[in-house]
């Protein structure tokens, strides 16, 4: 479930259908899919099986002629620099489409001069058009896994605007992941009582 925050106002909206209104105002397309239709460790052939019949209306709705399924963990090799690539604002020449099928993170969109946090996990599908200015970051546990649609894989390259706005915005998630304040305790707990 999707949390969409306007962090300039602290407006925050965590109602489905409320995000779906307001996504769809500023042209952004958000859904909710099932994950109830195969195990979360399914493979990436079984998954993009198990979804065929939305990939293919996907791409006929978006004229995109590929999907795969990307998965991000802690030990993806390189994976400071590869997230370093997409959290300054930038563009693409083509729509960036997801649909989440495991862990989270922010999608930061930069629409009509301001800043839509757009928290997306599992079940989450958004479709950000090309041109749109945006970036993105992981939550903590940094962690997603999610299927892809392209028009073409050469579209996907990012146009940085060097604006910096990115830097003024902190990437904070409050899904789930979101543990709150760590309150330490005066004394141990005893973890297998
Ligand atoms: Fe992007």
């Amino acid at each position: 479930m999707a949390v969409l925050r306007f962090p300039d106002t602290s407006e925050i909206i965590e109602n489905e259908p409320a995000i779906r209104v307001a996504l769809s105002g500023l042209g952004i397309d958000y859904e909710r899919w099932d994950l109830d239709r195969l195990p979360p460790d399914s493979s990436a052939d079984a998954v993009l099986a198990a979804y065929a019949d939305e990939i293919a209306a996907m791409k006929q709705r978006g004229g995109y002629v590929t999907a795969d399924v990307i998965d991000v963990n802690p030990t993806t090799p390189n994976l400071d620099a590869m997230l370093a690539r997409f959290d300054k604002e930038h563009t693409h020449d083509e729509d960036e489409v997801r649909f989440i099928l495991a862990g989270r993170g922010i999608f930061f969109l930069h629409l009509n001069g301001r800043v839509a946090a757009v928290e997306v996990g599992p079940g989450d599908l958004l479709r950000v058009p090309r041109g749109t200015t945006h970036w993105f970051t992981l939550c903590e546990d940094r962690r997603i896994r999610a299927i892809r649609w392209f028009q073409e894989t050469s579209g996907w390259t990012p146009h940085y605007t060097g604006s910096g706005l990115d830097g003024n915005y902190q990437p904070l998630c409050f899904g789930p992941a979101y543990l709150g304040p760590r309150v330490t305790t005066p004394f141990a707990l005893d973890q297998n009582a």
